[in-house]
Parts: C-alpha cells; sequence; structure tokens
C-alpha cells in the first residue's frame, strides 16, 4: 500500500516532488486523469464525478490515503466527497487547508477562532473553477478577520503547460498578473492556488514584483502530510511508487520529463 495522489494532469508532480523529498521511504501512486484536464473550466458536478473515479483507482491501487493534489477538485469536489461518499477505513485530504495555516501563520489543526494577520492584501491565481467556488475565501474566513482576497480566474495557463507550450503560458500569465493588478494593484502577497502554477512560479514572482511574497503549495503540503503520518503511522504504506494516466502513457511521461527534468514512467490507469 502507498499513499495516493491526486492531479487532473501534470501539476501535482510538483507536489508529489515534494512530499518525495520530505518522505524518502514512503512509496506514492501517482494518478494523472490526463484524458480529462483541464478540470479547471468544467461543472462541480462533472469534477465530482471524475475525482471520485480516480479516487476509486487509487483506493482500488491500494492506497488507504489519497492527497487531492488539485485545488478545483479540494475546492470543487472535496467536501461533497467527505459527506457522502469516502469509506470509513480510507481518508482523502485536499490541499487548500496547509496554504491557508501557512497564510495565517497558524499550525496544524489550529481550530481558535479567526484573527487579525500579518497580510492584509491577497491575490489568488487559480483555475476558474476554484475561483468560482468560493473554497479558498471561505476556509480563509475561518481562520483570519481583515483580509482582502481578489481571486483572477487564470483561463488557459493549464491547457498551456499540459501541451507544453510555455511560450504561451508565460504570455497568459503576464496577462492575468496585469488584470488583477488592475483590480489590486499592491498586494502584500500572492497565492498560486493551482498545481500547476509553480511550474511558472518565477514568471509569476517576475511580473508580481520581487515584494510580493509567493505562496505556493508543494513544500506546504509535503510538510503537512508528514506531520499526518506521524499521527497516522498505520496509514503509510509500503511497496512501490508507480505512477497512473487515464491518457496516453507515451505521451504524458515524455511531458513529465520535460516538467520534471527526471526520468517519470507512466501506465494505464
Ligand atoms: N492542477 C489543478 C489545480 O490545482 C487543476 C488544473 C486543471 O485541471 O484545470 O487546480
Amino acid at each position: 500500500m502507498a499513499v495516493g495522489i491526486f492531479d487532473s494532469g501534470l501539476g501535482g508532480l510538483t507536489v508529489l516532488d515534494a512530499a518525495q523529498k520530505r518522505l524518502p521511504d514512503v512509496p506514492f501512486v501517482y494518478y494523472a486523469d490526463s484524458a480529462h484536464a483541464p478540470y479547471g473550466v468544467r461543472t462541480a458536478d462533472d469534477i465530482y464525478d471524475l475525482t471520485v473515479k480516480a479516487t476509486q483507482a487509487l483506493f482500488d491501487a491500494g492506497c488507504d490515503l489519497v492527497i487531492l493534489a488539485c485545488n478545483t477538485a479540494s475546492a470543487a469536489a472535496l467536501r461533497r466527497m467527505q459527506e457522502s461518499w469516502i469509506p470509513a477505513d480510507k481518508r482523502v485530504l485536499g490541499v487548500f487547508v496547509p496554504l491557508i495555516e501557512a497564510l495565517t501563520e497558524r499550525s496544524w489543526g489550529d481550530n481558535s477562532p479567526p484573527r487579525e494577520v500579518d497580510v492584509k492584501h491577497v491575490a489568488l491565481f487559480a483555475t476558474p473553477a476554484t475561483v468560482s467556488s468560493r473554497a479558498f475565501q471561505r476556509e480563509l474566513a475561518f481562520r483570519a478577520i481583515g483580509v482582502d482576497v481578489e481571486a483572477q480566474a487564470c483561463g488557459g495557463v493549464v491547457d498551456a503547460i499540459e501541451d507544453g507550450d510555455m511560450i504561451l503560458a508565460e504570455a497568459l500569465v503576464n496577462s492575468h498578473v496585469d488584470a488583477l493588478k488592475r483590480k489590486m494593484p499592491q498586494p502584500d502577497a500572492a497565492i498560486l492556488g493551482c498545481t500547476h502554477y509553480p511550474l511558472m512560479q518565477e514568471q509569476f514572482q517576475a511580473a508580481l514584483g520581487k515584494e510580493v511574497k509567493v505562496f505556493s503549495q508543494a513544500n506546504l503540503v509535503a510538510e503537512s502530510l508528514a506531520d499526518y503520518l506521524e499521527r497516522r503511522p498505520e496509514m503509510l504504506g509500503e511497496g512501490e511508487t508507480r505512477y497512473l494516466t487515464s491518457g496516453d502513457p507515451k505521451q504524458v511521461s515524455q511531458r513529465a520529463v520535460q516538467f520534471m527534468r527526471r526520468q517519470i514512467t507512466f501506465e494505464s490507469a
């Protein structure tokens, strides 16, 4: 048994990479739903159905714990899955909470009432589905008061990254940052609320300016997973790390190698 990591495509590899560095002895099964990516332009029902199917595939591959390393799935499907679908002996965790805990200077599971925090003006970059779910603002409101959030739906960026068209991805990042700055000229912090965006982190930072603190999820999620496994060691599996995809394994492997600059071989899910 291994820990499952799910994403609509290759973006979750940024989370997997950080998790493997933090937990080198833990085996992982990564699932890329490449046949259905991008999720960010789909309806909430559609995202729910696809996420349930992929999570079931990870349970079937022997994972008792699955991380939805996809903000769109975490925002649009996780709560509904937790309320009505996840079997009692399995766990599914999302990627929002570790990020918001870092932004609001909280340690894991600190459920004290919302309070004032250092950051006041936060720019959120995410997919259209994540932005319209307002899940980020909801989770933030449980923990902080007085934070102004301006969300920018970054249409097209995930498709460009999945297609390996980094020139288009860069141009789109610049234009989304421009659009955000017209609404919020001086954010103190920016959240890369999509696991694909760390692949464009330098571009975001350059377009935002170096005075803006850019939060990205990979290390935060890896740290929180390490913490969780320390408290729930029975979820820590054994076996081999595998990479599954609903898409064309050859093409997906090629893109993965291009992004992560190491050998990654996908098999058909
Ligand atoms: N990488 C995913 C996220 O974190 C989803 C991107 C997509 O499929 O649109 O939101």
